[in-house]
């Protein structure tokens, strides 16, 4: 790492005020090409996000080979798009944050050669940003035309629950990360995809199941909870195989199946789990505040309950951050060129990077 931040040290020391910060975020880890700008790792200047879901909606999930090359097609527009947008040209950015893991490799490697590129042409520091981190920092963002939003403060106990990961993770400061928990088997995001496919809701599965479950009664069908006691894991088989059962069951009996019923009744326990267990945790590790984010953290009953239940705050991203973005990248892309990142342009792409290997 070499350290990029000598100019604004100097500025520090000379006592002149400390001018903003810029970075580009780029974001390819799967199936949205996204680009942004967000100053001092807080406000969004610009993000563009084009989503791919349409493309993989009749594969019923991600197809990796057309992903990527549909990320190659999208790229460069959307970072253009997002530079335009914040009425800037790249010769006024500081950095540019690109996820260089956990995701698909083929779809990971776009982003980051287009990095690697545009840092090569500008002379750039270039910083590879892991994207659970950049879901974490999404809480910390606001766009520009909103209020300014309360900071995140620590000690921090923040579950990540996207379609790939769900830990439950402590902070007791910027970039520190304890790993407490994880699912064993399907994560959050995944579990709903996989029920919505067995109830016959569409892909992506979680808006899906949340729309559905509107009209639903969350008593009708009494799915079961795995609290794996003594331990801050998840299990989210056992439930998918639950409602599998129940759907069997229902099918045998020959009728229509009760839809929203059964949407509501597993979103239901999903959420109960995960509130219950953030909660906790959070009491054990005396947290301050707790932080939600990953695209499941979209979800409005997730959200409510949280709010509902917790005791202390609960930071949650506004709704189009929590789902794959690049104002995040770039969020997390700040606070590790303060600290003076900057990686190497042989750097390879990961993508099975854990979050921390505590
Ligand atoms: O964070 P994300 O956009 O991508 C990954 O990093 O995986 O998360 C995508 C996941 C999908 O499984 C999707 O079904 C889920 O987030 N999701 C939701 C909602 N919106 C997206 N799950 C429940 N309720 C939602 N409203
Ligand atoms: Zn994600």
């Amino acid at each position: 790492m070499k350290d990029v931040t000598k100019s604004k040290k100097s500025v520090i020391e000379n006592s002149t005020p400390l001018s903003d910060t810029r970075i580009l975020g780029i974001e390819t880890s799967c199936d949205e090409t996204a680009a942004s700008i967000v100053e001092n790792g807080r406000v969004i200047l610009s993000s563009v996000v084009a989503s791919q879901v349409d493309l993989h909606a009749q594969y019923g999930g991600v197809f990796p080979e057309v992903a990527s090359r549909q990320h190659i097609l999208t790229i460069y527009p959307i970072i253009e798009q997002a530079l335009q947008q914040a009425h800037m040209t790249i010769s006024e950015v500081d950095a540019i944050a690109v996820t260089r893991g956990p995701g698909l490799a083929g779809s990971l490697v776009v982003g980051m050669n287009t990095a690697k590129g545009l840092s090569l042409a500008s002379g750039l520091p270039v910083i590879g940003i892991n994207h659970l981190e950049a879901h974490i920092y999404a809480a910390w963002l606001y766009f520009q035309n909103e209020p300014v939003k309360s900071e995140p403060q620590f000690p921090l106990l923040s579950l990540i629950v996207s379609g790939g990961h769900t830990e439950l993770v402590f902070m007791d400061d910027h970039l520190n990360y304890q790993r407490l928990g994880a699912t064993l088997d399907d994560a959050a995001g995944e579990a709903f995809d996989k029920v919505a496919r067995l109830i016959g809701l569409g892909y992506p599965g979680g808006p899906a199941i949340q729309k559905a479950s509107l009209s639903g009664n969350p008593l009708a069908f009494n799915f079961p909870r795995a609290w794996l006691e003594g331990t801050w894991n998840f299990s989210f088989s056992g439930l998918k195989t639950a409602v599998l059962r129940e759907v069997r069951k229902l099918e045998e009996k020959g009728g229509s199946l009760p839809v929203s019923d059964l949407a509501a009744s597993f979103q239901a326990a999903i959420v109960d789990v995960l509130v219950s267990k953030t909660m906790h945790a959070a009491q054990d590790f005396h947290a301050k505040e707790i932080l939600v984010a990953g695209g499941v953290s979209a979800n409005r009953s997730l959200r409510d309950s949280f709010q509902m239940r917790a005791s202390s705050p609960v930071h949650i991203p506004s709704i189009a951050l929590c789902t794959d973005n690049a104002a995040m990248v770039a969020g997390a892309g700040y606070y590790r060129f303060i600290k003076g990142q900057s990686d190497l342009l042989n750097m390879d792409v990961l993508p099975n990077w854990p979050l921390s290997e505590t």
